[in-house]
């Protein structure tokens, strides 16, 4: 045991005017969804990704859902999902009754392994979800040239990790017809919860605003173009309150700051833990050519599972909370009742034993990140 601070794995912090602009949005007498402060995180985003349109949801996870909407699956369509996922990249296609056709990813980035997505696709393939680990880009060439050009398929970018981190220079989430992103607590940019859709393809807008306001025409009515608003399809409630916009405008508009901010932090355990990691065996994070991280988490890969457990509990003990990620979901309850079994994905079952996040956030204070290396080294100082 320690007496020193714990060091938690995630902390919240303000970046600026979060709180001004919330009480701004009191004052304007307006905290339901699509007021100011939404319109202005729209405009943000579409103007610093270059997505065509961007709508603010309640989490990453509804954005998913809408994306899956919006695909209009039945059930018997399969959606290509990495099996190293966040349980909702699969579930939000899985609750419009299609089934998840899983693949392994590569070993170097943990992303979706494109030289095996040809393999996972059939004819009753219906979308391609690429999820961009870390905030580093999949090779969106080769899984664009795949799914998109050759078969036609819409692709769906999962980018709850990736927002301003680049492939061959342009902007994750703005390759697939849609892309989800996530301001959890945990994320670079947060509201607490909350997440948005970029379309990248007009021949969506519509109908995306149409499933995010219950189904409804309401967003057409609030621009003049009908006089009156009416169900006329499928929906639900998407949209965050404004007073959350407000909270998350703040952070956006920081981007660069936080963006420098994150870099460093990354960039210091890189270069701290180099040496140690080619001591004790262990695989820092890789970004290929090409790609430019967003910098959302930094892990390391332990020599095996035992060892992995053995330093998260050390450093538990130690008031330092490192975790672990994603278990593969072929090998969750849902994943086998569609018959996947362990051994499927061998890349994915043996990176998601060895995995350990560190702590990472925007606050993340030099002396704390030197005591996380320094703890590091010293238990794992007989391997
Ligand atoms: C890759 C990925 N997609 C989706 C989500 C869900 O995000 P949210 O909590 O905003 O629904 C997460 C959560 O961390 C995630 O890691």
């Amino acid at each position: 045991m320690t007496d020193r601070p714990n060091i938690p794995f995630n902390r919240a912090s303000l970046a600026g005017r979060e709180l001004a602009y919330m009480r701004q949005a009191l004052e304007r007498g307006h905290i339901s969804g699509d007021g100011e402060f939404s319109k202005r995180c729209h405009a943000l985003l579409e103007r610093e990704t270059g997505a065509g349109k961007a709508l603010l949801t309640t989490s990453c996870t509804h954005a998913l859902e809408m994306a899956a909407l919006l695909l209009g699956l039945a059930p018997g369509d399969e959606v290509v999902v990495p099996s190293f996922a966040f349980v909702t990249t699969a579930n939000a296609f899985v609750l419009r009754g299609a089934r998840p056709a899983f693949v392994d990813i590569r070993p170097d980035t943990l992303n979706m392994d494109e030289t095996r997505l040809e393999a996972a696709l059939n004819d009753r393939t219906r979308a391609v979800v690429a999820l961009h680990y870390a905030g580093v880009g999949c090779a969106m060439d080769a899984i664009m040239d795949v799914a998109s050009r050759r078969r036609g398929l819409a692709v769906v970018e999962d980018n709850a990790h990736g927002l301003f981190g680049r492939y061959q220079g342009r902007q994750l989430g703005t390759f697939g017809a849609m892309a989800a992103l996530s301001f959890h607590e945990t994320k670079n940019f947060t509201c607490g919860e909350g997440g948005a859709l970029l379309l990248n393809d007009p021949a969506l807008f519509e109908r995306a605003e149409i499933l995010r306001e219950k189904g409804t025409n309401r967003s057409r009515f609030f621009r003049g173009q009908v006089d009156k608003y009416t169900w006329v399809d499928l929906g639900s409630s998407y949209l965050p309150s404004d007073l959350l916009a407000a909270f998350l405008l703040a952070q956006l508009e920081e981007a660069a700051t936080i963006q420098a901010r994150r870099r460093s932090i990354w960039l210091r355990y890189f270069e701290r833990l180099s040496p140690w990691a080619e001591r004790a065996g262990a695989r820092l994070p890789v970004v290929p050519a090409g790609c430019e991280s967003a910098f959302h988490l930094f892990h390391v890969l332990l020599p095996s599972p035992e060892k992995r457990d053995a330093l998260m509990n050390g450093l538990k003990e130690r008031g330092i909370l490192a975790v672990f990620h994603y278990l593969p979901l072929h090998l969750s309850p849902m994943g086998r009742s569609w018959g996947y079994r362990k051994g499927d994905f061998p890349v994915s079952e043996d990176i998601s034993g060895r995995l350990l996040r560190l702590p990472f956030y925007n606050s993340l204070e030099s002396a704390d990140q030197e005591r996380i290396c320094g703890e590091i080294e010293d238990l794992t100082r007989s391997w």
